[in-house]
């Protein structure tokens, strides 16, 4: 089967189709025929090669040259402890290797929402799921609160502006002059041009503040943020090649020591329990996943050079058949 892969860290241009063997589908798992997957910052990173993350990925070489998480497609087979799919069912989920015509995947796996399309069902599990667990476990969002989300025009923004809003919160999402309009019609109730007023100095103060865009300090932050306020940190500026957001991370840990605000990171987990939330909500019509562009497999550099500018606007989605 084709896959992308890596040989070295560096730039796109290190991604490479080649013919991979087709995963076997084992006794407790779903082999899937990947139909889209769609690109996060994790794969940007993996590919980059942190110089933190290289002591698990491989010093000098990547240890394992697949990239990818995200996957909806049809099921090809079941192993044979399997009893609740069938080949030919529509699912979507999460298991590293998926720029792949092929994944055997154990539990991270459910029904595709029905209302959409494959494209649009793999834009969803990373970023949705980021922010669902971000949101409802992190920051315990309830129904009236006021949530600011810096960074709300990524595929994590775009996500957690909408589940925010099915919680019941008053959202505010920061972003840049030309997706003012699309975080908008997302639902959002205030809207802050960052290119043009800086959220740290509105005067407003919010019960939870999501942070993915990062690149604040903690002084900044502690501005806008109520006594009791859940501080929830989900990433940062790509610009450190050593720690990656991790610097941004520790700076605000360090820096938040003591404060009354409960500060917050974490990393998401896959779980299909979420994916059917998740699948539930936008059946519902509560959320909708925003692609902003789709490439084809053979220019999954290409998706990863725009993803990589920092300013890619929602998903960006790889169509694989
Ligand atoms: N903790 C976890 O488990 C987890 C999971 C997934 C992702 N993450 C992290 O979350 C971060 C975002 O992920 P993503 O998938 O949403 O990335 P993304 O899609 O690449 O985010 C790009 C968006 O960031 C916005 N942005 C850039 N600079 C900004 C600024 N100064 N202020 C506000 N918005 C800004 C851009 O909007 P404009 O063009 O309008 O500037 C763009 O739409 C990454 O650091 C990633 O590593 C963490």
């Amino acid at each position: 089967m084709k896959a992308v892969v890596y040989r070295s860290y560096g730039a796109p241009d290190v991604l490479k189709i080649e013919e991979v063997e087709k995963p076997a589908v084992t006794e407790n798992g779903v082999l899937v025929r990947v139909y889209a997957s769609s690109v996060n910052p994790a794969e940007w990173y993996s590919m980059a090669g942190l110089l933190i993350a290289r002591a698990s990925s491989g010093l000098f070489t990547p240890k394992d040259p697949r990239l990818g998480a995200d996957f909806a497609g049809t099921v090809e087979a079941v192993g044979n402890q399997v009893t609740d799919f069938k080949p030919g069912d529509e699912v979507y989920g999460g298991r590293s290797g998926a720029f792949a015509e092929y994944v055997n995947v154990i539990n991270a796996v459910t029904r595709k929402p029905a209302n959409i399309s494959f494209e649009q069902a793999a834009a969803v599990p990373t970023a949705a799921i980021t922010a669902l667990q971000g949101l409802r476990d992190q920051g315990k969002i309830q129904a009236g609160q006021k949530v600011l989300i810096n960074g709300a025009a990524g595929g994590v923004g775009t996500f957690a502006v909408q589940i925010a809003k099915a919680f019941g919160a008053e959202v505010t999402g920061v972003c840049s002059t030309k997706n003012v309009d699309l975080i908008r019609s997302l639902g959002a109730d205030h809207v802050i041009d960052y290119t043009k007023e800086d959220f740290t100095q509105s005067g407003q103060r919010y019960d939870v503040l999501f942070d993915i865009a990062g690149g604040r300090t903690w002084k900044e932050y502690k501005r806008v943020l109520s006594p009791t306020a859940n501080f929830v940190i989900v990433g940062g500026p790509k610009s450190n090649l050593v720690l990656g957001p991790l610097s941004h991370i520790l700076k605000i840990k360090l820096t938040a020591f003591g404060a009354s605000q409960k500060v917050s990171f974490f990393i998401a987990k896959f779980t299909r329990e979420d994916l059917a939330i998740l699948r539930d909500m936008i059946e519902a019509g509560t959320v909708k996943p925003v692609v902003d562009r789709t490439y084809p497999l053979n220019e999954t550099a290409d998706a990863m050079r725009y993803l990589g500018t920092g300013h890619a606007k929602a998903k960006i989605v790889l169509k694989i058949r």
